[in-house]
């Protein structure tokens, strides 16, 4: 079978984007454009993954080099049907600074996404899709969060600022951005009648089926994307090491 979609995976190179990513190329039809900050480890991966693979470098940390990965995509990739905005990061403190001297959390698990996805826009197919990753953290709930602090939500301006802190929290607030990202992608996105309609969703990593209930986090309540979809548990399929979108 030819190729008919393409998914750009960010933080292609481990965890649960490597996952990800394995899942995607081992599937027919599918075109997978890792977007890597490590190139060495980008290009071992391509070269594993076979040539239906595209690669490009992307440090989110850097809103420079986010304006080149987008460029980049836009030269040499066809229409993104798939931007599953994976990458992410915690560190231990607040006053850690990226690149452009923002706070280094809210830097890459939101300022990184939020240009990325406003760059890439014009370049996702018709019916396109933005996944974006949260995490349970946002609740801020025991229940939800497990002994995590709540998120702290401030001006951005604030939230940008590197700061004495506590990093777990700086998390849990981008873990928060994250999810508005979404939804007001998916509020604007919503009822329009262009043809490049876009549907945007976030989610927790689904928990694969071998994963026992009492150490699977409650999804209730999770917010619901576009299209109605809310971070699901499969009750069958993927082996354990692979998410589900
Ligand atoms: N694991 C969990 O239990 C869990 C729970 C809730 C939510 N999440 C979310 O799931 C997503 C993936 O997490 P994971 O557990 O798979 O973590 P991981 O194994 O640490 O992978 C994170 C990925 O992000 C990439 N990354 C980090 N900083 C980056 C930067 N500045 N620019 C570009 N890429 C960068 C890393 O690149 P390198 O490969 O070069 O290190 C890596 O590929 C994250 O958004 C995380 O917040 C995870």
């Amino acid at each position: 079978m030819g190729t008919t979609r393409t998914a750009l995976v960010t933080g292609a190179t481990s965890g649960l984007g490597l996952a990800t990513v394995r899942r995607l190329a081992a599937t027919p039809g599918w075109r997978v454009v890792l977007a890597v900050r490590d190139l060495r480890r980008g290009r071992a991966l391509a070269g594993e993954l076979g040539p239906d693979t595209g690669l490009v470098a992307l440090d989110l940390a850097s809103l420079a080099s986010v304006r080149e990965a987008a460029a980049a995509v836009a030269g040499q990739e066809p229409p993104v049907d798939v931007l599953v905005l994976n990458a992410g990061l915690q560190v231990t403190r607040s006053d850690v600074a990226s690149a452009d001297g923002h706070e280094l959390t809210f830097a890459v698990n939101h300022l990184g996404n939020y240009l990325l996805t406003r760059l890439l826009l014009p370049q996702l197919a018709s019916g396109g899709r933005v996944v974006t990753v949260g995490s349970g953290t946002h609740f801020g709930t025991l229940r939800k969060s497990g002994p995590y602090p709540r998120p702290r939500w401030e001006d951005p301006r604030v939230l940008a600022t590197p700061r004495e802190g506590s990093g777990q929290r700086a998390y849990a607030t981008s873990k928060l951005a994250t999810v508005y990202l979404s939804r007001e992608l998916a509020r604007r996105t919503r009822g329009s009648t262009s043809s490049r309609s876009t549907r945007a969703c976030c989610r927790p990593p689904a928990w694969p089926a071998t994963t026992p209930p009492a150490r699977r986090p409650s999804t209730a309540g999770s917010p619901r994307c576009s299209s109605g979809c809310r971070a699901r548990r499969p009750s069958s399929g993927p082996p354990a090491s692979s998410p589900t979108w």
